[in-house]
């Protein structure tokens, strides 16, 4: 009996940890192994030459003349790493760019089964490529409850498709301008923005907002408030104050002491973030007034002028003035040269005109797919980064942005 028992490894593998099961054991264990690394061998051979075919079909190759014919010439795989996630080197051809695989990454991507594409600098002329099951950008994430104390620092504006963080300092001189359709998440984000920074010192959150949600009536009591304008009963208020906004900046520059071109914000000379929520719409409600009275300028033309003249001359003495539209025509910004003020620049979903519109032509291989970008999904470009992809944080319902505002922003004395 006991030698049948032996014979039977299930039954001594579960019951008993003699020699036998101990044997079976191994030699299950081995066999799996050399099966999995045949898998593996066999699937990296697939990854070669799916990726050559890949790069052959979006022209991401190069002809070649050689004395057989001409053949295609592929970056060529390096290591490959069956991670997840699933990541191969490979050695660019001369004369190509990292840029020039992010470029055509999803096409790349697509055909080779995988959703999106990473393009990591590794070392040299090679790059590391992480093919990737999901959108990273896919997964919304809340905002902690962090508030800034003074403008130089930064705050967060949302993860890029790396998972680096992209923050922003206001102090840093750079207009913001925000694009995106109904719906697509810039109120939100200015929510997060504004949460962020309602408790520095040396800032003041000043502007103009039709909607009244975004400033007004969560800013009643605080320091900020007398800087505000809401709503639409009194369009010509938006006109008067951002008038204040511009005789302030003046004060400021006569004031300026020899030898001295930049103001430092501080506690007494705060650095005022005007933001023009819904800025397209504020224009075509003051052109909407009746015909202003003869040797008086219309409304419209003091709104165009003030922004302008803060846009071009406010960053010398802490102004930054932070624009949301739908669309960020010329037009509706107040003119191509307002337009071109803005440093830091974040699309929401828009079509892919828009798109190239506010970020340049480096941004149309990215039109297609942003065209139907989730709400808090964003393109990005702010001085000396590349344009990227990012999320941006979510806080969640807007009774939470009243309540930090609430908590966080100083009350006035
Ligand atoms: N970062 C985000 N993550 C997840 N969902 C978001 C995010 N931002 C916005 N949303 C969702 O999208 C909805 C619309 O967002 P929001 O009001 O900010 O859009 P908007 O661009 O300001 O639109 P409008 O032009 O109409 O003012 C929110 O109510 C929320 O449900
Ligand atoms: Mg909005």
């Amino acid at each position: 009996m006991t030698a049948v028992t032996l014979l039977r490894p299930r039954d001594a593998a579960v019951t008993a940890d003699g020699w036998f099961a101990r044997l079976w054991r191994s030699w299950t264990a081995r066999r799996a192994r050399r099966e999995h690394e045949r898998e593996c061998l066999v699937f990296a051979e697939h990854l070669r030459y799916v990726w050559r075919d890949a790069c052959e079909g979006v022209g991401a190759c190069r002809m070649v003349d050689t004395a057989t014919g001409m053949t295609v010439r592929t970056p060529k795989i390096g290591r490959i790493v069956l991670g997840p996630p699933t990541s191969f080197l490979v050695e660019l051809i001369p004369g190509q760019e990292p840029q020039d695989i992010t470029r055509v990454g999803d096409r790349l991507a697509h055909s080779m089964c995988f959703e999106r594409l990473r393009v990591v600098p590794y070392a040299g002329r090679w790059v590391r490529i992480e093919l990737l099951a999901a959108d990273p950008l896919d997964e919304q994430f809340g905002l902690d409850r962090i508030s800034v104390r003074t403008c130089r620092e930064r705050v967060l504006l949302g993860v890029d498709e790396h998972g680096q963080e992209l923050h922003h300092a206001f102090a840093g001189a750079a207009h913001v301008a925000l694009q995106g359709q109904n719906g697509s998440g810039k109120s939100q984000f200015a929510y997060g923005l504004l949460s962020q920074l309602a408790g520095a010192d040396d800032v003041r959150i000043a502007g103009s907002d039709i909607t009244g949600l975004l400033l007004g009536r969560p800013f009643d009591g605080t320091v900020h408030r007398p800087w505000q304008m809401a709503g639409t009963a009194d369009i010509e208020g938006h006109a008067l104050l951002l008038e204040r906004l511009v005789a302030l900046m003046d004060e400021r520059l006569a004031a300026l002491p020899e030898r001295v071109d930049k103001l430092e914000p501080s506690p007494s000379m705060p650095l005022f973030v005007v933001v023009l929520e819904e800025f397209p719409g504020l224009l075509r409600a003051a052109g909407a007034l009746s015909k202003p009275a003869r040797g008086e300028r219309a409304v419209i033309d003091r709104i165009k002028s003030a922004n302008l003249r803060l846009l071009s001359e406010g960053r010398k003495v802490a102004f930054r003035v932070v624009t949301l539209a739908q669309r960020a025509e010329a037009e509706a910004l107040g003119g191509g040269f307002a337009r071109d003020q803005y440093a830091l620049r974040l699309s929401f979903r828009v079509p892919g005109d828009s798109l190239e519109m506010l970020h340049g032509p480096t941004a149309r291989e990215l039109g297609e797919r942003h065209g139907t970008a989730e709400p808090g999904i964003a393109v990005v470009s702010a001085p000396g980064h590349e344009l990227a992809r990012a999320r941006v944080p979510y806080l969640g319902e807007y009774a939470e942005y009243c309540d930090r505002i609430a908590t966080t922003a100083r009350k006035e004395p």
